[in-house]
């Protein structure tokens, strides 16, 4: 039987070998991760993370040819093929600070790899990396090798699952990517692992490639779908100045079949733990290779995200007379998109606090965020870098400032105004008028994920902003001061 090792049991290290140990019974699959925490939660009823369809693939494999541990060593030395999904995020300190990836996680793996392992291994770099990592890797594999006979082949197989989907995007990829050496030996670990997926995806959907370009294409990847959706709110603000809106334009490039309908959605700014950091890594790779020109353009892609994420806090604060200062003001979602329960740079963050700066009194409200994250959330520092940061109030004021609660109707009742700052379905099911007569008037509705029947709003009563759409009067006659 061959035997997988999965380093990492996070948002991709999780899923994805599940999906692995579903498809294949004849494969064992043991996921590794040193949070004792995260694997006892993997072990047990209430899975670390939330995704439609997980619950049932662990269940089905669990306890069958699907383990979850933190015996990390010995998964390891017994397993043929390792993947690698551990954390990448960007490095806070030292060189490259705020914008290249931190492979400490990575480079730990590697050499426990090295340490413990006494036959040939397939290392699979699953986590995403900077361009060229393959060739690192590889060093801190044969330089700290037990033994001279010991091969290892290093492939990159990057994941581009979207959470809140992650399990329909695994078990029907768009296209899966191996990158390898170009060698005998590099061909034949590839095609070990095409094996793999072929025992569910389509051949013509998997897609070789040498190393260098499976690493880049996967940061390649990210840029371009967050600059459509930079590109799509840089259009929803030149909407809001002239009268045209933005779904409308959206509709209008969805058909030109060069461009598609996907990613063209305008909303309060992209998050996610992928996006920013993947932009930053290629930014930095950019700069040091002297391609500054290169790197700035695609800075501008994070620029006009942040734009976005302040232009919507400007916007609540002016229409609201200029002041939030004392008010109420309902937040209606927390995590970074609907169906997922991460908030990691969630444009929330974000938002609330630029409110929190300007005094206002948030009542926050998600359907799956825990108060403990968001509490957590608001009070921490964000990563600094070259780019405008944002407002951030003292931790312990923020903590009076901000209530976690449990329903809309609750985080609405006595407000000034609400935010829709995720776009969770079960907000278009709300009772409207409920929610305007409990509210304090004029009530207003800012609509960051565009999501809501505008007009059906204001025969309410409502003052509504809704990206890139047409201003009502009362907006237009609150100038935004940027
Ligand atoms: P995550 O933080 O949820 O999970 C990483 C896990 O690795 C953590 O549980 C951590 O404890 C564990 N870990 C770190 N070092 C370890 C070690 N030496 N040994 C064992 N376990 C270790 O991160 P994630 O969201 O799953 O992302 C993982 C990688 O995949 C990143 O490179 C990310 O860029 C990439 N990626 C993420 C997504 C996504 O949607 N989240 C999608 C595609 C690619
Ligand atoms: C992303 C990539 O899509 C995926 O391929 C990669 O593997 C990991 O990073 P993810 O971050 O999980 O996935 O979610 P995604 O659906 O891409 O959304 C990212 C952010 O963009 C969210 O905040 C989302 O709300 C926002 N978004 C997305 C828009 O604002 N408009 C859109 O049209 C699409």
């Amino acid at each position: 039987m061959v035997k997988i090792c999965g380093i990492g049991a996070g948002y991709v290290g999780g899923p994805t070998m599940a999906v692995i140990a579903l498809k294949c019974p004849s494969i064992e699959v043991a996921v590794v991760d040193i949070s004792h925490s995260r694997i006892s939660a993997w072990n047990s009823n209430k899975l670390p993370i939330y995704e439609p369809g997980l619950e049932e693939v662990v269940n089905q494999c669990r306890g069958k040819n699907l383990l979850f541990s933190t015996d990390v060593e010995k998964h390891v030395y017994e397993a043929d093929i390792i993947f690698v999904s551990v954390n990448t995020p960007t490095k806070v300190r030292g060189l490259g600070a705020g914008k290249a990836a931190d492979l400490t996680y990575w480079e730990s793996a590697a050499r426990m790899i090295a340490d413990v392992s006494k036959s040939n291994k397939i290392v699979i770099e699953k986590s995403t990396v900077p361009v060229r990592t393959a060739e690192a890797i590889e060093k801190i594999l044969t330089h700290n090798t037990n033994s001279k006979d010991i091969k290892y082949q290093i492939l990159s197989n990057p994941e581009f699952l979207s959470e809140g989907t992650a399990i329909q995007d695994l078990l029907n990829p768009d296209r899966v990517l191996i990158g390898g050496n170009q060698d005998p030996e590099g061909i034949e670990a590839i095609k070990k692992l095409k094996a793999i997926y072929a025992h569910w995806v389509p051949e013509d959907r998997i897609i070789t490639t040498n190393l260098w370009s499976a690493e880049l294409s996967k940061l390649a990847d990210n840029a371009f779908l967050a600059q459509r959706i930079s590109s799509i709110n840089a259009m929803s603000a030149l909407c809001e100045a002239t009268g045209a809106e933005v779904s409308q334009v959206s509709l209008a490039l969805s058909k030109n079949t060069k461009i598609g309908p996907k990613f063209l959605n305008a909303s309060v700014g992209f998050g996610g733990s992928c996006f920013q950091k993947d932009i930053l890594n290629l930014v930095y790779i950019c700069e040091s290779n002297g391609l500054s020109e290169v790197a700035n353009y695609w800075k501008e892609v994070i620029k006009v995200n942040d734009y976005q994420k302040s232009r919507f806090v400007h916007r609540v604060v002016t229409s609201m007379f200029n002041t939030v200062s004392g008010k109420k003001i309902a937040i209606l979602g927390f995590a970074f998109k609907k169906d997922t329960s991460d908030t990691r740079k969630t444009p929330a963050i974000d938002v609330c606090k630029g409110l929190l700066g300007d005094n206002a009194f948030l009542s926050i409200y998600d359907p799956r965020v825990t108060e403990m994250q968001i509490q957590k959330d608001l009070s921490m520092d964000g990563v600094e870098w070259d780019h405008p940061i944002h407002l951030q109030p003292k931790s312990s004021s923020v903590v009076k400032q901000v209530n976690v609660v449990g329903d809309a109707y609750e985080a609405t009742r006595d407000a000034h105004g609400l935010c829709i700052l995720t776009e969770w379905e079960e907000f278009k099911t709300i009772d409207y008028q409920r929610v305007y007569d409990n509210m304090e008037k004029p009530a207003f509705v800012f609509d960051g994920r565009n999501m809501l029947n505008v007009d059906k709003l204001r025969e309410i009563g409502f003052i509504v902003y809704s990206i890139g759409r047409p201003l009502d009067q009362w907006l237009k006659n609150m100038k935004i001061v940027n």
